[in-house]
């Protein structure tokens, strides 16, 4: 029981630590750094973009969201649990905290 407890509050650590990877107010520059291109600019580059898909530029991502509405963003909607494929494909779904702190950067209106 009590190794339960100790295994409880360690998860819980771990995830506020985690949790604190991405700032408070979301903008480009940070989304760009630690999702875009570490996640999907291999497959959606100047050489080689899927589906004529690119996220190279702000106004490249931008063009994939609908200021101030997260849910009619296909920026949001190729990361989620239903889409199909999801995006980034063959890898592992976005976390959490990344999907989040997207949701924020649209519903903040795509701040550079
Ligand atoms: C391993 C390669 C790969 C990675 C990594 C990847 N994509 Fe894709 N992406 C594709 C392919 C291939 C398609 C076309 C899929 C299809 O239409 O069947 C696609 C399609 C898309 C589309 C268009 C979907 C549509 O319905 O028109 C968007 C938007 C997109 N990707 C965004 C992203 C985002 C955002 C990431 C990172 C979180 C990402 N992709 C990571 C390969 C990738």
């Amino acid at each position: 029981m009590k190794s339960f407890l100790i295994l409880f509050v360690f998860i819980f650590l771990a995830q506020t630590a985690y949790g604190q990877k991405f700032s408070k107010t979301p903008n480009f520059k940070e989304l760009n750094e630690k999702i875009i291109i570490p996640k999907c600019l291999m497959c959606h580059n100047d050489e080689y973009a899927a589906r004529q898909v690119y996220l190279v530029t702000y106004e490249d991502v931008k063009s994939f969201t609908v200021a101030g509405k997260p849910e009619a963003s296909l920026l949001l909607e190729v990361v989620g649990p239903g889409a199909q494929p999801r995006m980034p494909m063959k890898a592992a779904p976005l976390n959490t905290e990344e999907m989040a702190y997207i949701r924020a950067w649209i519903t903040g209106n795509t701040p550079e």
